[in-house]
């Protein structure tokens, strides 16, 4: 009788051990490429989208952040996200990026560029309203298309404590109307594509320390972000249409 020599049994065994691992960890790898969202964040070169960029990339998913002078935006180019240029109030801007993105999936349109004034006059409520409330409609009007291709779209529109009617405190009168507005375009939004599987939401980020927040802000914009890609990523369809604080609480209109 002949014994097989020790090399060839340890051999066998270790493609055995080989198969076994491979059989174990491949289905989980591509599993996890399906779980990869891409998210489109705008206004990423700074404060709250800059964070959303950062958090987003760190948790494994594709990130496009859109920034008015992409050449600039240095610290989003960091965390590996796709730079690409808007200026929300521009039309051709908004052209110019759902045709750069034809055809690509977006799961998550994240609503975020955002500008507030103190200033109450004509000029001060149109641009509040230009970049605050039509620029997120439109945007999200233009990548409809991307949206679909995801088996679960969403629309963040980023508002406000402020934007809520049943809470306003009288300050910052044109930034406080035009996300009252947004909160109705999120309505709308809800209305119109929630019959498509579409969730869309409006979203209360807090009082955060970034150039709009000021530096006596009680929330870091990491906590806050934090808080909202959990929100964001559990988001339910009976959810949509509503508007949530970070803490996944409802805010009143
Ligand atoms: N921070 C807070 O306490 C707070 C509270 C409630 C709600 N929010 C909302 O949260 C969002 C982010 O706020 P934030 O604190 O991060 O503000 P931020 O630090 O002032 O940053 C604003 C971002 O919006 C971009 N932006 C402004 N005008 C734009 C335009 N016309 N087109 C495209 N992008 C434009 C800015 O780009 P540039 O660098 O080119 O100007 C910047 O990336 C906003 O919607 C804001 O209203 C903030």
């Amino acid at each position: 009788m002949t014994t097989k020599p020790k090399s060839t049994t340890l051999a066998v065994l270790s493609r055995l051990v080989l198969a076994l691992a491979l059989a174990v960890f491949l289905p989980n790898c591509s599993k996890a490429e399906d779980e990869k969202l891409t998210v489109l964040v705008t206004g990423a070169n700074r404060g709250l989208g800059l964070e959303h960029a950062k958090q987003w990339a760190a948790a494994g998913h594709k990130v496009i952040g859109t920034a008015r002078k992409p050449e600039e935006a240095k610290e989003l180019k960091a965390t590996g996200a796709t730079v690409l240029k808007l200026d929300i109030t521009s039309d051709a801007d908004i052209a110019n990026l759902a045709k750069t993105l034809k055809g690509q999936k977006i799961d998550i349109l994240l609503n975020n560029a955002g500008y507030m004034n103190r200033e109450l006059n004509r000029e001060s409520l149109q641009r509040c309203f230009d970049i605050n409330t039509a620029g997120p409609l439109l945007l999200a009007e233009a990548l409809k298309p991307n949206l679909k291709l995801s088996k679960q779209p969403k629309i963040v529109n980023v508002s406000s404590g402020l934007g809520s009617i049943s809470r306003t405190n009288g300050i910052y009168t044109a930034y406080s109307i035009s996300k009252a507005a947004l909160n109705m375009a999120t309505r709308q939004l809800h209305a119109q594509y929630g019959k498509e599987g579409f969730i869309v939401i409006a979203l209360n980020p807090g009082h955060n320390k970034t150039d709009m927040g000021g530096d006596g802000a009680p929330l870091e914009p990491k906590d806050s972000v934090k808080q909202v890609l959990k929100l964001i990523t559990g988001l339910k369809k009976e959810q949509s249409g509503r508007f949530w604080y970070i803490d996944g609480t409802e805010v009143p209109w």
